[in-house]
């Protein structure tokens, strides 16, 4: 018997793989809005205050859920949940709790117990909880420790000033995410038929970016963390979103204080609409979607990194503009 040309099995097989890719996320991907209304669902949204999580709790707001939002800033937090109301137009005097803040510091404990009790008391639980508080640092580790030249040696308060930034990174992109998995995921699976967890991940959290080693060090903690959780509780939907730089003045969070290298001061002009963001991060909600990369080609970049490692890193070193000092030797 003659066998196909070898191009032919190719496309057969190329094909087959297709089909079964998409069986299988469509498998995976049944809305959810057939289980939970849109105007049924409770939604607590976690750095709120500013950004991608405001925009968050605007489109929620739009669609007629119930609005958490949490941030440390009194004043924007109180702003946010304002805008909420105003949104599904409920008076600033009448006592509605469809949309609330809390002021809170996400990654303290004592306040996150006492925000699911007051979410609890309201709302008798939760169906959708978005992680996307963070904060960025911006230098590179050995400008951190304060070395003008690479080679110099470090004097110990050096050493010191890195422990003390990575624990200021730490505190938000790692804490945080684990106090409000430890806290939430318990009462997401004892009140909703089909509880929902995002986590405001970063393309840095998988595809290193030189002057963030802190902040890609610790978004890919939390990043693990989630995964981790994602297969200890199959009931709930994981989703995990890795943007790349977002228009904004997220950088002005920076916990090292750094200057910007590659922008001018100021808010971000280059990157990604937060509004766009925040639509993908409710499609990905919506759909049961795991892994996010925004924009989605970067999922190659991912790849390519793993492939050719040094070709991805010399494309990192260039859009952040970041010369490597010359070896002395
Ligand atoms: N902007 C980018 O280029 C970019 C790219 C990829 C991924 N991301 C990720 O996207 C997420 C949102 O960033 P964004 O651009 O929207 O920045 P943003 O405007 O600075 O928003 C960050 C939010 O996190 C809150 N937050 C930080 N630490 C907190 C804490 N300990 N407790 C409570 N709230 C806290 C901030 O509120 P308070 O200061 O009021 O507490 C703020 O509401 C972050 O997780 C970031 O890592 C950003």
């Amino acid at each position: 018997m003659e066998l196909p040309p070898k191009r032919d099995l190719a496309i057969a097989a190329g094909v087959a793989f297709t089909a079964v890719f998409a069986f299988y996320h469509a498998r995976e991907r049944k809305t959810r809005t057939r289980k939970i209304q849109r105007t049924d669902e409770r939604v607590l949204v976690l750095g709120a205050s500013s950004g991608v999580g405001r925009t968050l709790a605007h489109i929620y707001a739009q669609r007629g859920a119930r609005v958490c939002v949490v941030g440390r800033r009194k004043k924007e937090i109180e702003e946010v949940e304002l805008e909420c109301k105003t949104i599904q137009r409920i008076k600033e005097s009448e006592e509605d709790r469809n949309a609330f803040s809390f002021c809170a510091d996400f990654a303290n404990p004592e306040q996150m117990v006492m925000l699911r009790d007051i979410i609890q008391a309201e709302w008798q639980g939760v169906d959708t909880v978005i992680v996307a508080a963070g904060v960025s640092s911006l230098q590179p580790l050995l400008s951190v420790a304060n070395l003008k030249h690479d080679s110099d040696h470090v004097e110990l308060e050096g050493v010191q000033r890195v422990v003390e930034v990575a624990k200021a990174a730490l505190h938000s992109n790692f804490i945080g995410p684990l106090v409000s998995a430890t806290i939430f995921i318990p009462l997401l699976l004892s009140t909703s038929n089909s509880p929902s967890i995002l986590l405001m991940s970063s393309l840095a959290s998988v595809i290193p970016a030189p002057t963030r080693s802190l902040y890609a060090a610790t978004k890919s903690s939390s990043l693990l963390l989630y995964e981790s959780l994602a297969i200890e509780h199959p009931p709930i939907a994981f989703s995990l979103v890795m943007p790349s730089t977002i228009k904004g003045d997220f950088r002005s969070s920076a916990v090292d204080g750094g200057s910007i290298r590659d922008a001018s001061p100021g808010p971000s002009q280059k990157g990604l609409d937060k509004s766009y963001v925040a639509r993908k991060c409710v499609e990905a909600i919506d759909y049961r979607k795991k892994h996010v990369f925004l924009p989605g080609y970067h999922g190659i970049s991912h790849l390519l990194y793993w492939l050719f490692p040094s070709f991805v890193e010399a494309r990192a070193r260039e859009k952040y503009q970041f010369i490597p000092k010359p070896s002395p030797f």
